[in-house]
């Protein structure tokens, strides 16, 4: 199509419509809305149906009396979900590898909320151990008698490329954040199904949605976590049971240090040459794209209070560009691995050679 051709065009759409002025009205109208809402995007840290239930919706201290199990509650936003939870009264079984860090957590619980310290159980979890998974369940059941909710939050990140990267170290990743999170969910759907209820909420991420270079095998992760619990949401439906995704972003905690590279062994160190141009974990923090730990907590809660199905919790640009990946996909598919190609570079880039 000639250049020329485009202007003349919406001349001629823009003669259309003021022929017809209900068309008119209508089109305005329809386009006023559009921009209002992304205006609206632009002005939140997670997705607009999140952002109305914030406003309009249950608050977490429905989570009053529950019984909810937190893997992952040794730091980051497993501790802040722990706190923001015994703050509503909720009792609480916190679980990962760290138990000197899991009863410093119990500690700040107790401080910081009326929790009793029979409120909160400590019980040590390695994601990676399948066969331990029961005998965890089965202390969670006896201290407690029941467990109204899981939330699936343990995970590991990943910095490294595809081909460089050894098979161990994705398998150690997948075992972690996917199938560590599917072992510990099968010991407690049956006892859901037969008290008819429960709420499972698995913390995803952003990754989770979109491509993310130099992350692979954590996206996929993430990607595998998204449909796995979406099964399990239509093949217990009938049993009274709430399923949840949560899909964050960039969120500040110790992930990018604790994250897995090539070798499950040897890590390398990752230059700062460029804290924004580099691939570094730094870069979220030169676009003040990290949110609080508390934060997002604070909208989990939220989106669990109401048994949202899947919120995306995270700052503009990148919320916008989750939105893109879900309504525009083809447009997305050709600008992200374009882009991706450039983060991926940037990332070989900061990588020492030692
Ligand atoms: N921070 C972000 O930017 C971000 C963004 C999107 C999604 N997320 C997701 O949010 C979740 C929490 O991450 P975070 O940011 O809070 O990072 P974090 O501070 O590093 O917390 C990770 C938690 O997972 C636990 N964990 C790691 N490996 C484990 C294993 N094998 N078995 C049991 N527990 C294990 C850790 O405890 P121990 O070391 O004591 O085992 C820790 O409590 C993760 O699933 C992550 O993928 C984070």
């Amino acid at each position: 199509m000639e250049r020329y051709s485009i202007p003349i065009i919406g001349i001629i759409g823009l003669a259309v419509l003021c022929t017809y002025s209900w068309w008119y009205y209508f089109t305005v109208t329809f386009f006023l809305g559009i921009m209002l809402y992304i205006c609206f995007i632009f002005a939140s840290d997670g997705d607009v149906l999140l952002m109305m239930y914030e406003k309009f919706g249950q608050k977490p201290d429905v989570f009053k009396d529950k019984v909810v199990w937190i893997t992952g509650a040794s730091s980051g936003i497993g501790e802040c979900l722990a706190v923001a939870l015994a703050q509503t009264g909720a009792k609480l079984i916190l679980s990962s590898r760290r138990e000197k860090e899991l009863e410093r957590v119990k500690e700040r619980c107790l401080k910081e909320s009326n929790v009793q310290s029979d409120d909160v159980l400590v019980v040590v979890l390695d994601a990676n151990k399948f066969d331990t998974h029961r005998e965890c369940a089965e202390k969670a059941f006896q201290h407690f008698g029941k467990i109204d909710v899981l939330i699936n939050n343990s995970g590991v990140s990943q910095r490294a490329g595809i081909h460089t990267t050894t098979i161990e170290a994705d398998q150690f990743v997948l075992r972690t954040n996917l199938l560590g999170a599917i072992s510990v969910t099968k010991c407690i759907l049956p006892y859901m199904v037969e008290q008819n209820s429960g709420h499972i909420i698995n913390v995803s991420s952003v990754a989770g949605k979109l491509s993310s270079p130099c992350s692979a095998t954590y996206s996929a992760s993430k990607f595998g976590m998204i449909g796995y619990f979406d099964t399990v949401r239509a093949e217990v439906y009938n049993s009274n049971i709430a399923v949840t995704n949560i899909c964050p972003g960039p969120v500040v905690s110790n992930i990018a240090e604790n994250a897995i590279q090539e070798t499950l062994d040897k890590k390398k160190k990752i230059l700062q040459i460029d804290p924004v141009k580099n691939y570094d974990g730094q870069a979220e923090r030169g676009w003040n794209l990290l949110q609080t730990g508390e934060r997002c907590a604070e909208l989990i809660l939220i989106a669990a209070a109401n048994k949202l199905k899947e919120v995306w919790i995270s700052r503009p640009p990148l919320l916008i560009v989750v939105y893109m990946s879900q309504y525009m996909p083809t447009c997305f598919r050709f600008l992200s691995a374009r882009l991706g190609m450039k983060k991926a570079k940037a990332f070989k880039m900061s990588q020492s050679t030692e």
